[in-house]
């Protein structure tokens, strides 16, 4: 009788061993699933493009600015009267990967506004007194976003027209990096940006340079290259 109580009892803890054994497996089942699902997803992110991880783990709304260079932020700003200036301004600012500007006047030029060879004509009278100082329309939204600034003007009487005058006065220059261009029917550079210079004296001004109307990309680019701009 003993002993068949025994073997009762051995047999009972043998089948209550099983049914523990077998109750683990369906437990740990879903947490293997789980694990599984969150794989694909996760590969997904990581294989799909190297790149792609790095925007993810910046704060949202900055993704754009973490992909530029850390070297300088560059504007061309350009004023133009009969587009020869902004064909140049816009293959700088294409060379150098720039944001474009362009000067507006408030009151634009007519042709008879830019008739040189009449003294009275609204050019002339505005070339004729360096205090002028013709109105713009618009700004540069966030000047301080940037740390190189290219100026672009046509020549008029070897000189750099009032309106960059308006233009050099209405921001803080300061700590910038500033380089004149101009195009003109034949004169030189000279020293058409001196009164821009005076007026930006705390910024930082680079060997301007004088382009012909039709001037070419790699003309362009040979001379912003050549200015070594971090
Ligand atoms: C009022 C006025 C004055 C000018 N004075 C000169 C000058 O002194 N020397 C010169 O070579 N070209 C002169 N030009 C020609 C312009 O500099 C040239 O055509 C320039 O490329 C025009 O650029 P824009 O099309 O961007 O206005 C003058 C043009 C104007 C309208």
């Amino acid at each position: 009788m003993k002993k068949s109580v025994t073997i009762l009892l051995a047999v009972l803890m043998v089948l209550s061993f099983a049914a523990c054994a077998s109750g683990n497996e369906p437990a740990g089942t879903p947490s293997e699933t789980e694990t599984e699902s969150l794989q694909p997803s996760e590969t997904m992110n990581g294989a799909a493009d190297s790149t792609s991880a790095e925007p993810n783990q910046e704060p949202a709304g900055s993704p754009k600015e973490s992909q530029e260079p850390t070297g300088s932020k560059i504007l061309v700003a350009y004023f133009s009267a009969t587009n020869n200036t902004e064909g140049v301004a816009q293959k700088l600012a294409d060379g150098l990967g720039a944001d474009l500007y362009e000067i507006t006047p408030e009151q634009p030029y007519t042709d008879a506004d830019l008739d040189y060879g009449n003294s009275g004509s609204r050019s002339s009278v505005e070339m004729d007194d360096p205090s002028a100082r013709p109105a713009i329309s618009g700004s540069v939204e966030n000047m301080a976003q940037y740390d190189v600034v290219f100026i672009g003007y046509p020549i008029w009487w070897g000189e750099a027209p009032r309106i960059m005058s308006t233009f050099i006065e209405s921001y803080d220059f300061s700590g910038k990096t500033l380089a004149a261009f101009c195009t003109s029917a034949s004169s030189g550079f000279g020293n058409s940006d001196s009164a821009l210079r005076s007026a930006a004296s705390g910024a930082v001004w680079l060997t301007g340079h004088r382009f012909s109307a039709g001037a070419n990309s790699d003309e362009v680019m040979e001379w912003a290259n050549g200015l070594e701009i971090s």
